[in-house]
């Protein structure tokens, strides 16, 4: 199976929406505090579990839009209705009190409004208002139908089982969004579809949440989606917010730090496309950045880290590691590892961007330096990144410090494999055609990367934090 180019896809530019440039902006900022505000009114709980709903029905639904088959298309997208059913299970079993299932359904639903939008300009559209009316009646009716039945068979049972606290949960939400997010970034690269829509924030002249579902084609489809869920990602961690303000201390400082690295990674995702801010398709007043486009890929992979650290701030490890190492000796290591795997993380950015497309007789150019930079040093980073796990996992009684070190060690034997596949995907391709085969392979290598750095990142700053003295 081969993915039909970006500019295969580029079939219809359909007339510029009436919604512009600071409307849509408008609407970012005005949907930004009613979700923040929203966010405060609904149970924490219920807030957490609905999020985990939406995520996981939008990643269903992603795979299923991938054409994997009749058969199985329909099985996904069956699974993704049925993720507010299993959203309603876990309110009712694993939550009882805290949460319930009409309320997980109803953040389900409300957050799936940034999605209903794509269905609603479809070619057999018409009959004004009606027809929006009906679509958000129907989303809101449905959810709450799946969410009650899902908490009533969850009620049904005996066992009660316990779900992690609603900011522990809310952040694991959104370190899995991210990581979603980074494999389907990593299929925009993957797949050469990174300037697929010309413009942004709006999407062929189309509102982004108005561009219809029958164009996303191709390439389109998975730049546009990739939009999409960049969305989904601000609100779960505008959701996060909410959850860890009262907290306090460093769950609310880092999952601040976290939404202001989102608002960058995203406003840098849009000037990779642009070059400038402008919402004009002409491609006389673009000017797509390759170096933005290297500077986003590797961003990401920090966001992807900040959410990790944020969500053990919020679960209470980042305040009961502190003091508990007895000297210092033990950040040293993780430190290495975390500079090691920055280098790395850039060299492979690098080669990643800056190679040439395959022709029918030769393979892709990557530059020399990138190349055999990223080569060597993966031997370096292979080492160091073990040590230190293999010592962290090993030498020390702090339980997170020990679990990281050893996903550690054993992710990055596998990320060697991952890179050797990856890099002979590239060089084995001939032709402009993207196999799936490259693009899978080298989405993997760029996914257990960012866990590599995220695994990094909060092993360092736990060990620092192990080792500083506790001050009364
Ligand atoms: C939290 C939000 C986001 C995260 C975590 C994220 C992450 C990523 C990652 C990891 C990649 C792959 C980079 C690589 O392969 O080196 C990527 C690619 C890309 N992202 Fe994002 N992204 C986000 C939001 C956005 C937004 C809002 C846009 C708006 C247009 C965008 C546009 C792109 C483009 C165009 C590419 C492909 C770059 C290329 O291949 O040239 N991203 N993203």
């Amino acid at each position: 199976m081969t993915m039909p180019l970006a500019q295969d896809a580029a079939v219809m530019t359909p007339a510029p929406d009436p919604l512009g440039l600071g409307a849509l902006l408008a609407l970012f900022v005005v949907g930004g505090a009613v979700t923040l505000a929203w966010a405060r009114w609904v149970r924490p709980m219920n807030l957490a579990i609905g999020f985990a709903t939406t995520v996981a029905m939008w990643t269903l639904s992603f795979i299923a839009m991938l054409q994997p088959g009749q058969a199985a298309g329909e099985v996904l997208f069956a699974g993704a209705v049925a993720c507010v059913l299993a959203g309603g299970f876990v309110a009712g079993r694993m939550a009882p009190g805290a949460a319930n299932g009409l309320s997980v359904g109803l953040v389900s639903a409300t957050v799936n409004l940034l999605v209903i939008g794509a269905f609603l300009r479809d070619e057999q559209g018409g009959g004004g208002l009606y027809r929006p009316a009906m679509y958000v009646l129907g989303l809101f009716a449905v959810s709450a139908l799946l969410g009650l039945v899902g908490d009533a068979i969850g009620r049904a049972r005996t066992s009660v089982r316990r779900l992690p606290a609603a900011p522990t949960l809310m952040g694991i939400v959104a370190v899995a969004n991210i990581l979603v997010m980074i494999v389907i970034g990593g299929l925009v690269t993957g797949y050469e579809a990174g300037l697929a829509v010309p413009d942004w924030p709006n999407s062929f002249g189309h509102n982004m949440l108005l561009y219809p579902i029958s164009e996303m084609k191709g390439g389109i489809f998975y730049e546009h989606a990739h939009r999409l869920f960049g969305m989904l990602v601000g609100t779960t961690v505008l959701a996060f917010v909410a959850c860890s303000w009262r907290l306090g201390g460093a769950a609310r400082a880092l999952s601040l730090v976290l939404l202001a690295l989102v608002i960058v990674q995203g406003t840098l995702g849009g000037l990779r496309v642009t070059g400038n801010l402008t919402a004009s398709m002409d491609s006389r007043d673009l000017s797509p950045s390759t170096a933005l486009a290297i500077v986003h890929g590797m961003l990401g992979q920090v966001v992807f880290g900040v959410a990790l650290l944020a969500t053990f701030a919020a679960s209470g490890v980042w305040d009961s590691v502190r003091g508990r190492a007895a000297s210092g000796a033990i950040r040293m290591l993780p430190t290495a590892a975390l500079a090691a795997l920055v280098c790395q993380l850039f060299l492979g950015a690098s080669m990643r961007h800056l190679q040439s497309t395959p022709t029918a007789d030769a393979g892709a150019k990557i530059p020399a330096w990138a190349l055999h930079g990223h080569v060597t040093m993966a031997l370096v980073a292979f080492i160091v990144v073990f040590i230190a796990g293999m010592r962290c996992g090993r030498l020390t009684d702090i339980r997170p410090v020990r679990a990281l070190g050893k996903a550690l060690m054993h992710s990055v034997s596998l990320q060697l494999l991952l890179g050797i596949a990856a890099l002979v995907a590239v060089l084995l391709r001939r032709g402009e055609s993207v196999p799936w085969w490259e693009a899978s392979s080298t989405t993997a290598h760029q996914a257990l990367g960012a866990v590599l750095l995220a695994s990094a990142l909060a092993l360092t700053a736990l060990a620092w934090r192990a080792s500083s003295p506790v001050t009364r």
